[in-house]
């Protein structure tokens, strides 16, 4: 007990001198019953180069984090307490909300916006969209844009994240087949407005929407060809937009583009094989991905050469990255060695296929072995410029999965998902009280933590922000709006992550910049339609689209108020602790409904 006491003694006062936090450190209470889980698999992988599990380490002695023997068989580590406000957040921290073009716009008729890939798979493909809906009013964004950002400012966000409708700039996909010049004024009129009330836009430039002319043309990503007309539109975008803009990324979650729109065909193009699951009408779920992803990444690197060369952009001090989604993966079963090295597949698979190559040069060398010839690869000269390609990683967390070989696969049938041969559910034997979204990802603020340090030593420490994070929860339009604005489980959700941001700042000195949280408000969420909800904000769509502050909303202003602080909450601890209560009447698994019994897209 004496030691315990002196080691956490030591260890706090070792923390008090690495703090790189603007204010003081906070007395720290005991290290009872809190803090961090991180995997309980640890492992060094030589094939994959990777570690997962927990950074049990001399710098963990340091700042000391003390191990629980009664949670040893879990792995977990139980870390210090701390007292979290918003001023201990570095000063030019962004927090803001995220939204993307084609869910909230609308306006699809009668703005000059060309037809997008999305409008032809929701219009042609309705029984893949969640009754039937389309995007093509949104939550009208484009007319509503300023009352929007008094929404922000109700939030006290200083940062926002959207994307640039490549068709409404460009609605044939490249400048010499005209521009559309209520397009470009929307956006310098939504820049300007967020600057003139002090919030920081910061754009992405595909979010998944490709222009309907190029897939017409020639296929969209799946051939070569979209890299320059993507190189011309970027460019477009920096001219226009880059003397005030100074936080830009590429391409939105490209993974989720590659894998469920080109061998799951669960989003738009709705491209796959005939032995997947869903109905496709065309598609080849074995190459497909692969190309669609070297597509994505060689698009980047002509869009960064562009930036480079933009000289408003780079006199305004403007960076550029990428935004990538990765969950968090543990084993099924952390005592089985498959399982431990089928969640190191996973966590290659999905976030080591960009992020290998934008910072070695690479594909994964697991992923090079497995796919072989049906993995593209870069040139010498593309593997130097794109180790050179990111200045920031854009991160979206939404939670965590398990990992177990996939059993009973047919070696003839090829596809991104056979590649990597997982199975990734939300099912796992060790934690049973941990929590689902009503879309089926496992509520884990620890795995961001584990996500960010993983980030941090195994691709040289950049610069990060977490460009999404939130929590999803099924409302059809039937609940009162009470019932709708009350989202308890929502506002823990958040705290939560901001917890772990604060520590991971703190305790890891992870250089993180910026968190936006998905989303501002309820939207089209993509093949779930409109009922599947995010938003800070609830959107009635029974009554004209009126937005109203949810709880979530609420908190999250008093929070960056300075009025509210941070300390404990449900969901770091809740592994733990045991219990797990009700968060909304709908959030559970519909076993019934493919679309919300598994959520993830890779
Ligand atoms: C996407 C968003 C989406 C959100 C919630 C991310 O995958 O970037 O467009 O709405 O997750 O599912």
């Amino acid at each position: 007990m004496a030691t315990t006491t002196l080691t956490l003694f030591l260890g706090v006062l070792a923390l008090t001198s690495i703090l790189s936090f603007n204010a003081e450190a906070r007395p720290q209470p005991s290290d009872e019953d809190l803090g961090i889980v991180i995997g309980p698999n640890t492992g060094l992988d030589d094939d994959l180069g990777i570690v997962i599990g927990p950074h049990v380490s001399e710098d963990l002695d340091m700042v000391g984090p003390h191990t629980n023997l009664e949670d040893e068989e879990l792995g977990t580590i139980i870390g210090p307490e701390f007292e979290i406000h918003k001023h201990d957040f570095p000063k030019d921290f962004i927090f803001g909300t995220a939204v993307s073009a084609f869910q909230v716009e609308g306006a699809k008729k009668g703005s000059g916006r060309g037809l997008t890939r999305w409008d032809e798979f929701t219009h042609m493909f309705p029984d893949k969209v969640e009754r039937g809906d389309d995007a093509d009013i949104g939550v009208d964004f484009y007319t509503r844009y300023k009352d929007d950002i008094k929404l922000m400012k109700e939030l006290k966000t200083n940062g926002f994240r959207f994307s640039i409708s490549w068709t409404r700039v460009l609605p044939n996909g490249s400048v010499r087949k005209g521009v559309n010049k209520e397009g470009v004024k929307f956006y310098n009129d939504l820049i300007d407005e967020l600057i003139a009330n002090e919030i920081q836009p910061s754009i992405t430039l595909f979010h998944w929407e490709s222009p309907f002319a190029l897939e017409m043309e020639y296929g969209g990503f799946v051939d070569e060809r979209i890299v320059e007309d993507f190189r011309e539109f970027a460019k477009f975008c920096f001219e226009n937009f880059g003397d005030r803009v100074k936080n830009w990324a590429t391409f939105n979650e490209p993974s989720v583009y590659s894998v469920a729109g080109y061998s799951k065909g669960k989003k738009a193009p709705g491209r796959c094989s005939p032995f997947e699951v869903l109905n496709c009408p065309s598609g080849d779920s074995s190459e497909e991905p692969y190309k669609v992803t070297h597509n994505q990444i060689l698009s980047h690197l002509a869009a960064v050469e562009e930036f480079r060369k933009c000289v408003k952009c780079q006199e305004n001090g403007g960076k550029i990255g990428i935004v990538l989604v990765s969950h968090w993966y543990e084993p099924k079963d952390p005592n089985s060695s498959k399982d431990v090295e089928y969640a190191r597949r996973a966590l290659e698979y999905q976030l080591g296929w960009f992020l290998r190559p934008l910072t070695y040069g690479h594909y994964p060398a697991v992923m090079q072995k497995d796919v072989n010839i049906r993995l593209p690869e870069f040139t010498e000269e593309e593997s130097e410029k794109l180790k050179k390609s990111l200045d920031f990683v854009g991160l979206n967390y939404y939670g965590a999965f398990f990992t177990t070989p996939l059993t009973n696969t047919n070696s003839s049938e090829l596809s991104y998902t056979n590649d990597l041969g997982a199975k990734i559910s939300p099912e796992q034997n060790h934690s049973p009280h941990l929590k689902t979204t009503s879309m089926g990802i496992v509520i884990y603020p620890a795995g961001l933590m584990n996500l960010l340090r993983h980030i941090q030593d195994e691709y040289k420490n950049p610069e990060i922000y977490i460009m999404e994070n939130g929590m999803d929860e099924i409302d059809n339009g039937t609940k009162t709006l009470a019932e709708a604005t009350n989202d308890y489980g929502r506002k823990e959700f958040i705290k939560s992550h901001i917890l772990i941001m604060g520590k991971a700042i703190r305790l890891h000195n992870v250089r993180l910049k910026g968190y936006f949280i998905w989303s501002l408000m309820d939207n089209f969420e993509w093949e779930r339609g409109y009922k599947m909800r995010f938003g800070l904000y609830y959107v009635d769509f029974n009554d004209n689209l009126k937005r109203h502050m949810r709880s979530s909303g609420k908190w999250l202003s008093e929070f960056l108020d300075s009025k509210e602080s941070l300390h404990k909450c449900y969901f770091e601890g809740h592994r733990e602790k045991g219990y797990a209560p009700k968060l909304f009447d709908t959030e559970y698994l519909d076993p019934d409904n493919w679309r919300l019994s598994y959520a993830s897209d890779i």
